[in-house]
């Protein structure tokens, strides 16, 4: 993908009657695809994170019910057979919210045929790709007008580019537009253990934009904080509560906690697909439980002593009240100053 425009990467397409999904557990070393042509290598590929992301994830939602559909034809499936594939789609990772938000929203046209669920699914990548665009000039004008700055360090965790959504994305799309409005002077890319989606995905987008960066391992981004190397830091976002707790990458929590104490904004971004306001906070949103071999293991290879036992949560939860800005495609709540993000969502 040498010379492609980073704007032109989809890492979830419809081709025919499969998804195709860019495999970003290759990534960066490989430019690959994985092609799902059944239920049972998509949810193993969602499992394994080939395709992640929450905004990512609700375009593979959806597109998972087209193919159960399709599946289901070709094996002589029920209904009720064809409904328990579906399941197996939405519940396949359950802490971003995208995920069975997407299949939700096609799940009911599944009487009205193929076609339907199809235009449905496609519809959601499209506003996806709107809203993504919108709410980085919302952050983008939010964050100059807070700082006064014309340039901006900022910190990011994990990756939410346009491998983690449908393209362009949520907090890596605001570093783009302020990228785009010259604003930048360096970001920080937390590497994110244990799956390195910082190091190996975020530095990949930022490498194909032409941004300086540099990769930071997480335990270094508290320190880069209160050094006063950064101005602002902001993320994504898997599940928002009423109050602006916020389900995100582990680590996440640190980086709010660092910019509170150094007093510099810690920022939110996501599409209004992923504020959830069925959770009046975030106490009981559920934190995905991953492989403890995913933290004793690095690329295949053992890092601890035989015998250790790992502890491996995929989130946290970062309370709104450390949050300066949540902002979605419809605008921005500071819910740190007591807002909800109601307004957020229409
Ligand atoms: O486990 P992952 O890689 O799916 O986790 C992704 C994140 O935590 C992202 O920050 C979040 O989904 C927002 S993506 C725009």
């Amino acid at each position: 993908m040498a010379g492609v425009k980073l704007s032109d990467i989809r890492p979830v397409v419809w081709d025919q009657e499969v998804i195709v999904l860019l495999d970003q557990t290759a990534l960066p070393l490989l430019e690959s695809e994985i092609r799902c042509t059944d239920i049972e290598v998509l949810v193993d590929a969602i499992e394994r994170l080939v395709v992640r992301g929450a905004p990512a994830l609700g375009v593979v939602g959806a597109y998972g019910v087209a193919l159960a559909m399709i599946e289901g034809k070709r094996k002589g499936w029920t209904a009720g057979q064809t409904h328990e594939q579906i399941l197996r789609v939405r519940n396949a990772r359950p802490t971003a919210v995208n995920l069975a938000w997407g299949v939700d929203q096609v799940v009911d046209h599944v009487s009205e045929g193929i076609e339907v669920v199809l235009e449905r699914a496609h519809q959601i990548a499209v506003d996806d790709e709107q809203a993504n665009r919108t709410l980085s000039q919302h952050g983008a004008d939010w964050i100059l007008k807070k700082t006064g700055k014309a340039k901006l360090r900022v910190l990011t965790h994990c990756n939410t580019g346009s491998l983690a959504t449908s393209t362009w994305g949520t907090a890596l799309g605001i570093i783009r537009e302020l990228h785009s409005r010259g604003a930048i002077e360096i970001v920080y890319a937390d590497e994110t253990r244990p799956l390195l989606q910082g190091a190996r995905l975020t530095a990949w987008e930022l490498h194909h934009d032409g941004i300086n960066y540099l990769v930071q391992a997480d335990g270094a981004a508290a320190s880069t904080i209160m050094r006063g190397l950064v101005d602002f830091a902001v993320i994504g976002a898997d599940r928002i509560a009423m109050n602006g707790d916020t389900a995100n990458k582990i680590g996440s929590l640190g980086v709010a906690l660092a910019c509170r104490e150094a007093g510099i904004p810690f920022m939110v971004a996501a599409p209004s697909s992923t504020v959830d306001l069925s959770y009046a906070n975030g106490d009981s949103i559920e934190i995905e439980l991953r492989s403890p071999e995913e933290v004793t293991n690095l690329h295949g290879v053992q890092i601890a002593p035989d015998l250790s036992k790992g502890f491996n949560p995929a989130f946290d939860v970062t309370p709104g009240k450390y949050i300066s800005a949540v902002v979605t495609e419809h605008g921005v709540a500071e819910t740190s100053a007591g807002e909800t993000v109601e307004k957020l969502v229409r």
